[in-house]
């Protein structure tokens, strides 16, 4: 008997091994361990395939959202929307800049942020939102878009799980992540793109926002020495760079196969009464970071008695 694998990282290592040690040895050979070719070369790569004009490596997913709060200058107090159902990050650099988290519902066809939910609990202080693309398919960017433009919010997309995914709106096809103001990723091991250890980037189409960024996430400087504003310390390990290029070239066959395993589960659990499978919405591809159902008919419980 072979036990599943959530994702099956060895296997999906083997397959790609001889490139992978051979870039991996090339990087530590070289020993520009920080900031080696690598990194700009992913960035550029990343940048192509999502058709974005910037993209910025950092450490993590959840400094890619710090980072993007940090160079929008939300100062503290203001409101950020978020979805009440995510991952703990989304909140949590929200809380840790001071700035005001705001929970709205979740749509629980698509467990992505509600628009009507969004639009009822806009205040006069609130600056941005961060609709989450959970699970891998997309928020409902055109109406979200839309309500934030009426608003003049700023839109970060939290694309840590739907990295790979297209949206599709009355403009054309583009890739999740690339049509708010900015967008984040993580590449944790896990994600459909992942690499070996943590990493995460953030992608704009804006040039005063990427240089800012960009500073942000390097101390505050343009300059070596020079800190014009405060940063952190956030960056791409150009080892994790020279396995996330090679990895790259194959994340449209990662999700192609993520998407044959979902249709295999639909229809293994088309006639199940007690199931609800994922709900797919024409406006994009789902491309399952997770693969999550709902039990029908069983009763909410709490922990404590
Ligand atoms: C929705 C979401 N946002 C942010 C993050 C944070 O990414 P990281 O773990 O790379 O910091 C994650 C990671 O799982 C995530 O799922």
């Amino acid at each position: 008997m072979i036990p599943i694998q959530m994702v099956d990282l060895k296997r999906q290592y083997h397959k790609i091994k001889k490139e992978v040690d051979e870039a991996v040895l090339n990087v530590i050979e070289s020993t520009a361990f920080i900031n080696g070719k690598p990194v700009q070369e992913f960035a550029n790569n990343l940048s192509a395939y999502l058709g974005v004009k910037h993209v910025i490596p950092c450490a993590n997913g959840t400094d890619a959202l710090q980072i993007a709060m940090m160079a929008l200058d939300l100062q503290p107090g203001d409101e950020v929307i978020t979805p009440s159902f995510t991952f703990i990050a989304t909140t949590e650099v929200i809380a840790l800049l001071r700035l005001t988290p705001v929970f709205v519902d979740v749509d629980p066809k698509t467990f992505c942020m509600d628009p009507s939910a969004l639009e009822k609990a806009i205040t006069p202080k609130t600056k941005a939102i961060v609709p989450v693309h959970l699970y891998g398919h997309s928020a409902p960017l055109d109406e979200l878009m839309a309500i934030a433009k009426k608003h003049n919010l700023v839109v970060i997309e939290d694309n840590a799980q739907a990295i790979g995914g297209d949206y599709l709106s009355k403009s054309g096809k583009n890739k999740t992540g690339t049509i708010g103001h900015v967008g984040t990723t993580s590449f944790f091991p896990s994600k459909n793109l992942g690499a070996y250890g943590d990493a995460g980037a953030i992608f704009t189409n804006d040039d005063a926002l990427a240089d800012k960024m960009k500073m942000v996430a390097n101390h505050g400087q343009r300059k070596r020495y020079y800190y014009e504003i405060v940063g952190c310390n956030s960056r791409l390990d150009t080892i994790q760079a020279a396995v996330l290029n090679i990895k790259l070239k194959h994340l449209d066959e990662y999700v192609k196969a993520r998407q044959a395993v979902a249709d295999f589960y639909d229809k293994a659990f088309a006639n199940n009464p007690k199931i609800t499978t994922p709900f797919r919405a024409s406006y994009c591809s789902h491309v399952f970071h997770q693969y999550t159902l709902v039990l029908n008919d069983v009763k909410c419980f709490s922990w404590r008695t």
